[in-house]
């Protein structure tokens, strides 16, 4: 595993120009499907607010006309007035009921397509663009990103349009009430206006401000925990952590930025509140002594007035979280903007059948013609490379470290493109195998051996998701792994990440050997662990390997001698050029590389 690198604030993302474009555009795709939910909403939110509004009216009704009817002996028109409001609020409580619960239903919908969209695509996208990012950045467009896309989804835009709504609706009832006392109510708003302009820009930084700490919150966070063998054996324990509250605590003064924002807003809007209310009662008293208007109208009026200004500092917070979902979404679309650069055929070659049937030959001819390649930012790793390798041979592939052998498998294995060049498998050029076909005729082991979370037999079945349990054995005992599994408490059963079901690397070895048993390829490509096996240990692998390379083409990256000694051919490479080429036996008993190699390897065992 390489060091974790370290995330440094000037790395940071390119997002594609027209990327507000794009994330409307996936917002849009996304809200599509419901559309009729949707509209549904809408006429649940106008319905809403207008029974919201309309129950002062009735009780300003009640007191203007009820009352003095009721005083002179007539219940009928407070009995009504009541009656009225009741079944409003009866049926406000319905609507409230109905449409937290489709909003809620409904948001969720989104954000599980989203989710699905996002991981689906972070699959396909091919290896160039993994080694380039961060896990860390991916997994916070995952987590927190959708978080913020949620929040706002499921509890913002509905309460937002109904805030707007509520807020219009009350504005022209006032004015049917009473014009000069609408008028006062109307002046508390200039300078709620200027208020809420000042606030909107702090806020809007301050909210950004959060989308990107947090994610530099969680790249440090996995960095450290991927690489916490590293960590702990250099005692990088202290430094991480300090880098760690760093970005801690930048996210935290950036959401207590936010939060004073929405601090100071609901302080200014509780005063101007207050303020209009009261100037409202004195006004309004005044007018009614005058006779210019009822009580009753007062009333509804102090009672408007807190449903007025009670939406406002909702719909500040609604803002920034708008602010910050806009932000989450842009950052999440510019992931599903990148597209794999090593893409499938849309016609693709279908290799031709084996000649024979015998499971014990199925190995491909491989051949790379004229082949160049450079990493994305870098200088020709392979300048000029030709290799064929016939059917069934074992090519063994040495070289000093940055030589380019891991670089000459992964384009083997389609992980990469050829800058120029082509691969070709039985003649056809691996560009135009589909996925499937190339995934099942040539495999790749890698270095780590990388177990899943689930039991033996799920790690070995991976090979071949089909396979029955007797195939399962049947590759375990073939690699030689199924007397060790049976000894486990729960033998194929085993759970390979909880206490009694850890495997030693050799064992790990074992299992993806295993898994490549299953898988029956025609081409094996083995970026052999370095680490060193003990001598036992080193011979089961080593017999596990020339089990599962029987009747295959292969090319192993060895570190080891006796990989080397399993091997038909052996090729020594050097900054990216094939320097030597022969038969083990060739090889040592010349002069090269490979013989001063094989000597010192000699030395090491005495
Ligand atoms: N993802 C990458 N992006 C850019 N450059 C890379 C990448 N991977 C490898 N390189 C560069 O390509 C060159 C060849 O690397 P490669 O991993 O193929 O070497 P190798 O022969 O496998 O070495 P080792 O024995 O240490 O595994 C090196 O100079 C390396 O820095
Ligand atoms: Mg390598």
């Amino acid at each position: 595993m390489s060091m974790p690198r370290l995330d440094s604030d000037d790395e940071v993302e390119q997002l594609p120009p027209d990327i507000a474009k794009k994330a409307r555009a996936l917002l849009m795709s996304l809200v599509r499907p419901h559309l009729g939910m949707i509209i549904f909403l809408a006429v649940i939110v106008v319905l809403t607010a207008v029974l919201m509004v309309i129950g002062p009216v009735f009780i300003a009704d009640a007191l203007d006309n009820g009352v003095p009817a009721a005083i002179d002996g007539d219940t009928g028109p407070l009995i009504r007035a009541v009656t009225f409001f009741v079944v409003s609020a009866v049926a406000s409580a319905i609507l409230a009921f109905t449409s937290t619960r489709l909003v809620g239903i409904t948001a969720q919908k989104i954000l599980f397509t989203l989710r699905e969209r996002v991981f689906t695509h972070v699959q396909r996208l091919d290896l160039g663009y993994h080694e380039k990012s961060t896990s860390g950045r991916l997994v916070s467009r995952q987590t927190s990103d959708m978080e913020s896309v949620q929040q706002f989804l499921s509890y913002s835009l509905f309460e937002t349009a109904l805030a707007v709504l509520q807020m219009l609706f009350i504005a022209v009832t006032l004015v049917v009430l009473d014009v000069p006392l609408a008028i006062v109510v109307f002046a508390g708003f200039v300078p709620l206006f200027f208020i809420t302009k000042a606030a909107h820009s702090t806020q809007r930084s301050a909210y950004r401000r959060t989308r990107t700490s947090i994610a530099k919150v969680i790249v440090h966070f996995v960095e450290t925990m991927g690489g916490i063998r590293a960590v702990q054996a250099y005692r990088r324990q202290p430094e991480r952590r300090g880098t760690l509250s760093d970005q801690d605590a930048r996210y935290r003064d950036a959401n207590t930025d936010a939060l004073r924002g929405v601090a100071w807003f609901a302080g200014w809007t509780r005063l101007i509140g207050n303020i209009t209310q009261t100037v409202i009662i004195v006004i309004g008293a005044w007018l009614v002594i005058e006779g210019w208007t009822q009580i009753g109208v007062l009333a509804a009026f102090i009672l408007y007035l807190r449903r007025f200004y009670g939406p406002l500092d909702e719909l500040v917070q609604a803002f920034n979280l708008y602010q910050s979902a806009s932000a989450a979404l842009e950052k999440i679309a510019a992931v599903l903007d990148t597209d794999p650069e090593v893409v499938e055929p849309t016609q693709p070659h279908v290799l031709p059948a084996h000649a024979s049937n015998d499971a014990a030959a199925n190995g491909r001819a491989l051949d790379l013609d004229n082949v160049r390649f450079a990493y994305a930012d870098g200088h020709d790793v392979l300048p000029r490379f030709d290799l064929n390798i016939p059917a069934g041979q074992i090519v063994a592939l040495v070289g000093a470290t940055g030589a380019g052998k891991s670089t000459l498998v992964k384009l083997v294995t389609r992980f990469y493109d050829p800058s120029e060049g082509r691969i070709t498998l039985d003649e056809v050029d691996l560009r135009d195998l589909d996925d499937a076909q190339l995934r099942s005729s040539v495999v790749m082991v890698t270095q780590e051996s990388f177990l899943f979370a689930g039991t033996i037999a799920d790690n070995i079945r991976i090979g071949n998701p089909g396979a029955s349990d007797d195939d399962v054995v049947a590759a375990a005992t073939a690699v030689g792994l199924d007397a060790y599994i049976r000894r486990l408490p729960e033998g194929y059963a085993t759970d390979v990440k909880k206490r009694g079901g850890r495997l030693s690397s050799g064992q790990r070895q074992l299992v993806s050997f295993a898994r490549v048993f299953l898988a029956d390829p025609d081409v094996v490509v083995l970026d052999e662990a370095t680490a060193h096996l003990d001598i036992p240990s080193e011979r089961l692998v080593q017999n596990a390997l020339a089990t599962v390379l029987e009747g295959r083409t292969a090319i192993i990256i060895a570190h080891r001698l006796s990989t080397v000694e399993i091997a038909d051919r052996v090729l020594v490479m050097e900054s990216g050029r094939i320097i030597e080429d022969g038969t083990p036996d060739e090889l040592i008993s010349g002069t090269g590389k490979f013989a001063q190699l094989h000597q010192a390897w000699r030395d090491s065992l005495v």
